[in-house]
C-alpha cells in the first residue's frame, strides 16, 4: 500500500509543537480509532509505547494488541498516563465513560472527541475546564485523503491545536471551523464522499452504457474526479470560473453538456442535497443534547 505522511510536511511548516513527547490515550478503539492510529504509527508522530487504548471486548483487545503493537489499559491508567484523549465510542456509548472520567484527575489532560454530533457544550457538563477539541474526520482518513474539520473550545490553546492538527494532517487535511458551522461541514465533508460516490457511479453508468465495460468507466471518471480535485486544492490563484472557461471552448463538448448541466439546475440541486444533510446533523446535535 501506498505510504502517506502529510504529516511531516505539516510539522516542518508551523514547526510549533514537538509531538513526540506526548503520550496518547484511545478511548474506543473501532474503525475510526484504528484509521487514526494507523496513521499515527505510519508518519511516526510518537513511538507505540507512547499510545494506549481501551475497548470493551476481551478477544478484540487481544487481536488489537498484536496487531498495532501497543498495549490496552483500564480507563484510570490510561487517563492518567495520557496526555492527548482521543475520544472515540459511539455518541450512544460516551455517558458511560465520561461520567466516570469527571472523576478522576484531568489537570493537564488534553481531549479530542470524533463523536458525531456531540458539541463542546455536552463535554464541558462533564469535564469542566479540560480543553476539548472537536474533530469531523471523513471516510477518506482511510486512504490519506481525509478531511477533517477542527473545532477548538475555549479552553484548547494553540499548543493543543497544533497538536490535533498534526495528528489529523497525518491521514489527510484539517480545517478549522467555530461550531455554528459543523452541521454544514457535516453535510459537506462526513456525508460528502457518498454524494461523490452516487455522482462517480451515475457518470461511470454512462460510460457503460455507451460500451465502455463498467469498471475502466468507473477508473476514468475516479481519476477525473480527482485530477479535478488536485487542481483545485493546489490553488494557483485561478478561479473556479477561469478553470471551467479554459475547458469549455465555444461549440465545444464541454459547454453542450455544462447547457445542459444549467438547464436541470444541477448546481442547485446539488445544494439542497448538502442543505438536507446538514439539517439532519443539526437536528441528530440538538437530540443528542
Ligand atoms: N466511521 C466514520 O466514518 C466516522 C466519521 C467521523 C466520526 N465518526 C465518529 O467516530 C466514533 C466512532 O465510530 P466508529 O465507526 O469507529 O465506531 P465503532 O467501530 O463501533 O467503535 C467504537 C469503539 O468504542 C468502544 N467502546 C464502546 N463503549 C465502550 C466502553 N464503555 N469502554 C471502552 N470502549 C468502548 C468499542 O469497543 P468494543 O467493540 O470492544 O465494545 C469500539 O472499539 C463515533 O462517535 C462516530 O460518530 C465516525
Amino acid at each position: 500500500m501506498k505510504t502517506y505522511c502529510k504529516a511531516t510536511r505539516f510539522f516542518s511548516i508551523v514547526n510549533l509543537v514537538k509531538i513526540n513527547t506526548y503520550r496518547i490515550g484511545f478511548i474506543g478503539f473501532g474503525h475510526m480509532a484504528k484509521i487514526i492510529c494507523r496513521a499515527i504509527i505510519r508518519c511516526k508522530l510518537v513511538a507505540r509505547s507512547q499510545i494506549l487504548f481501551m475497548r470493551r471486548d476481551p478477544r478484540k483487545i487481544h487481536e488489537d494488541e498484536q496487531a498495532f503493537g501497543i498495549t490496552s489499559t483500564s480507563l484510570e491508567t490510561l487517563v492518567s498516563k495520557s496526555d492527548i484523549i482521543l475520544l472515540c465510542v459511539r455518541p450512544a456509548q460516551a455517558e458511560a465513560i465520561l461520567k466516570p472520567m469527571a472523576q478522576l484527575e484531568m489537570k493537564s489532560k488534553m481531549l479530542i472527541s470524533i463523536l458525531a454530533g456531540a458539541r463542546l457544550s455536552y463535554f464541558e457538563k462533564f469535564l469542566r475546564s479540560t480543553p476539548v477539541i472537536r474533530a469531523m474526520p471523513n471516510v477518506a482518513s482511510e486512504v490519506g485523503e481525509g478531511m477533517t474539520i477542527l473545532t477548538p473550545g475555549s479552553d484548547a490553546g494553540r499548543e493543543f491545536q497544533s497538536l490535533a492538527n498534526l495528528i489529523f494532517n497525518s491521514m489527510g487535511n484539517t480545517i478549522e471551523l467555530s461550531e455554528e458551522h459543523m452541521d454544514m461541514a457535516t453535510g459537506m465533508a462526513a456525508s460528502g464522499p457518498a454524494y461523490v460516490f452516487s455522482l462517480i457511479d451515475a457518470i461511470a453508468r454512462t460510460g457503460e452504457r455507451g460500451g465502455i465495460p463498467y469498471e475502466k468507466s468507473l477508473k476514468i471518471t475516479a481519476q477525473t474526479f480527482l485530477g479535478a480535485a488536485r487542481i483545485l486544492l493546489q490553488g494557483g490563484g485561478v478561479s473556479v470560473e477561469d478553470l471551467i472557461s479554459q475547458i469549455a471552448v465555444p461549440n465545444g463538448t464541454t459547454e453542450a453538456g455544462l447547457k445542459v448541466m444549467r438547464e436541470l439546475e444541477i448546481p442547485t440541486r446539488l445544494q439542497s442535497v448538502i442543505a438536507a444533510a446538514a439539517q439532519r446533523s443539526q437536528v441528530l446535535s440538538e437530540e443528542f443534547l
